[in-house]
């Protein structure tokens, strides 16, 4: 079978996504246009400055994604985007785009599961040795969501746990910017854990007692018992005027701490579960934003080495680059369905809620 490549767009959330990738694992350009600048007076995204920004940046995200593949359209086999879920305005843009698109140059059509496409990257960028087999346990952490799927084949998604409350994505972009730390370029979420890393000497950096067990003996995520108790110690030491960079350091890495035990315990009780209902789990996928997390990549990964000593489970993330929203991974959820021509057609319509 020949080579396919795939043009595909993507923005549900706050980034401006478009990407080629071959069927032969090639990823021919990825480009990302994010919107930090637009969201920071905000404190959070704002939606309609995000459809506005997504407005403005697809057409050239598009022209670069080509440019970098070296491609016209002519050399464009499918067209892909993220049908869902999202925020309702901003999947319109990708969508509409790739639609148009695909109607006007007469290309087949594939709109993807955005979370799907998360939990699927590794299946690009593992080094076949090390590429997850079915069934595998997959966490994933993002903005928008926290869950614990099995996953049983590309479409197939059983899920083992979700947040009863917020995404832990959420909570990190909530406490950086009570932190009032910068936004980087990279965003909130990533402006806390360059916070949690900066050199301190220890005497200025205060230490917080551990955080008690969230719902012990439970799958389920819940992160607003430790989102308020950050919001209650910033309150007092505001009152105090005492928020220096010693304190800020401590409390990113308190928060670091709290948000990786609770990802472990879950992560080790999911494991167990299967086990224990007979179904033999080898790899670990950790994808989502929140999986470019230096900090707890290392973590989970020492976790599971010592707590399934000998079991041979091991933990596969993407690249950190792969974690955070990118139009690579719409890319290569879409292959396996131009592969078998099951296409969409041109007047389908986004998701803003989808169930995986
Ligand atoms: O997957 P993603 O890019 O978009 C959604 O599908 O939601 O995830 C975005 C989330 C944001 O909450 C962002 O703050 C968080 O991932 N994030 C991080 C890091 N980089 C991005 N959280 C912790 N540490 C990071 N380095
Ligand atoms: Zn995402």
């Amino acid at each position: 079978r020949r080579c396919f490549t795939v043009l595909a767009l993507e923005s549900s959330a706050d980034d401006t996504c478009a990407a080629v990738v071959t069927s032969e694992r090639k990823i021919l350009s990825n480009v990302v246009v994010k919107q930090n600048e637009e969201h920071a007076p905000y404190g959070g995204i704002h939606p309609l400055a995000a459809v506005h920004a997504h407005h403005r940046n697809m057409p050239g995200a598009i022209r670069a994604a080509l440019n970098d593949a070296q491609l016209s359209m002519s050399g464009i086999d499918g067209i892909a985007f993220t049908r869902g879920p999202g925020m309702h305005s901003c999947l319109a843009v990708c969508a509409n785009a790739a639609k148009n698109l695909a109607a006007a140059l007469d290309k087949p059509l594939v709109g993807v599961h955005h979370m799907q496409a998360h939990a699927l990257t590794v299946l690009l960028t593992s080094p076949e040795s090390e590429r997850p087999q079915f069934p595998f346990l997959t966490l994933l952490i993002s903005g928008g969501h926290t869950l614990l799927l099995l996953t049983t084949s590309q479409t197939s998604f059983r899920t083992l746990a979700a947040a009863v409350d917020q995404a832990v994505g959420r909570v990190f972009d909530k406490v950086s910017r009570a932190l009032e730390l910068p936004w980087s370029t990279r965003g909130p979420g990533a402006a806390l854990e360059e916070c949690s890393n900066l050199d301190m000497p220890p005497e200025e950096v205060p230490l917080f007692p551990q955080f008690p067990p969230v719902q012990p003996g439970k799958l389920s995520f819940s992160f607003d018992g430790v989102h308020s108790e950050v919001h209650r110690l910033l309150e007092r030491i505001k009152r105090e005027g005492a928020l220096t960079i010693g304190f800020k350091v401590g409390v990113a890495r308190a928060f670091h701490e709290a948000i990786t035990v609770q990802l472990e315990e879950k992560l080790v009780l999911a494991l167990r579960q299967c086990a224990k209902n007979g179904i033999s789990v080898r790899h670990v996928v950790v994808s989502g934003g929140v999986a470019s997390n230096g900090f707890l990549r290392n973590r989970l990964r020492s976790c599971v080495q010592s707590k399934f000593l000998g079991e041979q489970i091991s933990l596969v993330y993407p690249p950190p680059y792969l974690c955070t929203d990118n139009a690579v991974m719409i890319a290569w959820a879409s292959m396996d369905r131009f592969l078998r021509q099951e296409h969409d057609n041109y007047s389908i319509e986004h998701l803003s809620k989808w169930n995986i």
